[in-house]
């Protein structure tokens, strides 16, 4: 048994009318494969059916031609309470969906938060929640900088994930959250780092089978104890029902040819990430490399670029106890032997940022070890201890100094 989960009753879906295969910008799709318009319509009234009978309110996107992809809603943007955050899709046919959505969401009282204009970042198709954690997807379609920006614009807590199989392009093929404490992994179309990850932040997983990943069984929709899927075996029915869970397979095949299921074509509307009350944001930084030249500039251990590129050069930074050229390049599990002075700091590397961001920012790219810490504490207080009384380091005595100066005279004379 798993709790239920706190959304997923309402959601965002835009009728077929223009739904085609006509550009392929994923493996599922195949140009010279047809879809059959009238049987996508009759599929997709089908699933709204579904949806509602389970317990889902649906809110109707008016469709656009021009716009195939538009019905896969999932994508559109990231609903985090009262605020829309539009997605910036990667491909130029995408494009112009965004906006389209801002404008419903906008008319029914959404704040529209936004992502920088560079960034890449394709809606709740690569950002579900799960408890107080916001899981994103990048490395298929949206960017590896991408959970940078939502840093700024969610609370709580961001996990990103990476997409290394070309099939499985966005989170929602991969993750599916079923309540507080399971979810179905297709773990097997992640890396060892990434499936961990995720099999670590659920209690209860359901590690999907590469059949059933490839069967889009994780693109599932959660509403209450049903779950709506495009595909279910055996085994997985048991393990779903073991929890109290009951998988209803919907026939979307128009749908997978443009490589979607029943979650893409669904946006939960009733999604709330971290309180407001959470300031803190902990990531887990992406799994990419960069130079360390920029990196140590990143993370703030020096003022310039230019000054960090010196200090590797001149041996000072090693990188698995070696010295190494500015050039070379640093990720997540590197072990920097940097010195700031007299300091020699341990550093593990978590993750790299596309720019240098605040000291809070800077912060997560890296865990300094605990002796490390100790070590830089233990100079700054010799300092302190060492330092001679101030009139000593040149410049006239203080008032303070002077009345000092005075009580130990008057001491002296009291003596003698
Ligand atoms: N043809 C669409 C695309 O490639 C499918 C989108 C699937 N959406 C999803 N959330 N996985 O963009």
């Amino acid at each position: 048994m798993t709790a239920e989960l706190t959304w997923g009753r309402r959601y965002l879906m835009c009728p077929p009318t223009h739904f085609d295969v006509s550009y392929a910008i994923n493996p599922w799709m195949d140009l010279s494969v047809e879809v059959d318009r009238e049987r996508a319509q009759r599929q997709w009234q089908a699933l709204v059916t579904t949806y509602r009978d389970a317990g889902a309110q649906i809110e109707l996107l008016e469709p656009r031609a021009g716009l195939p992809g538009l019905v896969f809603t999932a994508n559109l943007g990231i609903v985090d309470a009262k605020t829309f955050i539009p997605a910036r899709m990667r491909h130029d046919q995408r494009r112009a969906e965004p906006q389209h959505a801002e404008r419903w969401f906008r008319a029914r009282g959404f704040e529209i938060s936004s992502l920088g204009e560079d960034v890449v970042q394709e809606g709740a198709g690569d950002a579900l929640p799960f408890g107080d954690t916001l899981v994103t997807g990048y490395g298929g379609r949206s960017a590896a900088g991408a959970y940078v920006d939502l840093q700024r614009v969610v609370t709580g807590r961001i996990a990103p994930v990476k997409l290394s199989d070309p099939r499985f392009y966005h989170l929602d093929i991969v993750f599916c959250p079923l309540g507080a404490r399971s979810a179905l992994i297709a773990a097997g179309a992640l890396g060892p780092d990434d499936a961990r990850l995720l099999t670590e932040l659920v209690p209860d997983p359901i590690v999907l089978t590469d059949e059933e990943a490839a069967a889009f069984c994780a693109n599932s929709v959660v509403i209450g104890r049903t779950v709506v899927m495009a595909a279910c075996t055996p085994r997985l029915e048991r393990e779903l029902r073991a929890r109290d869970l009951e998988p209803l397979v919907v026939d979307v095949s128009e749908f997978l040819k443009a490589g979607g299921g029943p979650r893409c074509l669904t946006l939960a509307l009733d999604v709330a990430l971290g309180r407001q009350d959470s300031a803190t944001v902990t990531v887990r930084p992406v799994a990419e490399r960069m130079r360390i030249d920029r990196w140590l500039w990143a993370a703030r251990f020096f003022k310039t670029r230019g000054l960090a590129a010196e200090a590797v050069k001149g041996g000072r930074v090693h990188v698995d106890g070696q010295s190494v050229k500015p050039s070379k390049e640093v990720g997540a599990g590197d072990r920097l032997e940097i010195a700031v002075g007299q300091a020699r700091r341990h550093v593990l590397v978590l993750g790299i940022a596309p720019r240098r961001g605040p000291a809070s920012e800077a912060a997560l790219l890296y865990e300094e070890s605990a002796a490390s810490v100790a070590e830089r504490e233990r100079i700054a207080a010799e300092r302190r201890l060492s330092a001679p009384p101030d009139f000593d380091r040149g410049g006239r005595p203080t008032k303070r100094d002077r009345r000092r100066l005075d009580a130990d005279r008057r001491a002296r004379r009291g003596r003698g």
